[in-house]
């Protein structure tokens, strides 16, 4: 799973990892970051489709789908950026900027606030991912939201 620590080079804010409501550890904004700023790349060994799967564990995912057979495992080489939790309303947005998967802030977030994604998982079960965000409007899954799935499909996490 990679050193438990955020690489300040790839987070020109300040995080930190800890423990987490929501699953395990998370990732926590230690200062206010306003609505639109990049806030953490998410980067790591770039594998196949095929590898991921030989890699994964499905109880502890940290594959981010990059492209089409081409997947981030943040556990080997990380930023920091795999320890960030689901939420289904999320305070991030990712996007691919010139070959980089980055995290942008989806709104402003206050310091201690816990940084989350959604991770849109695809092609599983939703009953075998259920998810622990407590949003008031949580759709109870990891799993993508089909009304988000018209047009340009966002980034996700990777379920291979
Ligand atoms: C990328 S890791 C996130 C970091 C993790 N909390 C840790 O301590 O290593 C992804 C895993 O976290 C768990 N997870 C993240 N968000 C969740 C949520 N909203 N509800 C339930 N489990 C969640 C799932 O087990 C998922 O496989
Ligand atoms: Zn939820």
């Amino acid at each position: 799973m990679g050193a438990r620590v955020i690489n300040a080079k790839y987070a020109p804010y300040r995080l930190e990892i800890r423990r987490s409501r929501i699953h395990r550890l998370g990732v926590f904004a230690r200062q206010r970051i306003p609505h639109g700023r990049k806030v953490i790349e998410y980067e790591g060994e770039r594998v196949t489709t095929q590898e991921a799967q030989r890699r994964g564990n499905p109880n502890l995912n940290y594959m981010f789908a990059f492209a089409k057979n081409v997947i981030i495992d943040g556990s080997r080489g990380g930023t920091g950026a795999q320890y960030i939790n689901h939420s289904c309303a999320p305070n991030l947005r990712a996007r691919k900027v010139f070959g980089h998967m980055l995290f942008f802030s989806a709104r402003a977030i206050q310091k201690g606030e816990e940084l989350t994604l959604d991770y849109k998982y695809r092609g599983v079960k939703k009953d075998d991912y259920p998810c622990a965000c407590g949003a008031p409007r949580c759709r109870g899954t990891l799993v993508e939201d089909r009304r988000d799935t018209r047009g340009r499909r966002a980034p996700r996490q990777s379920t291979a």
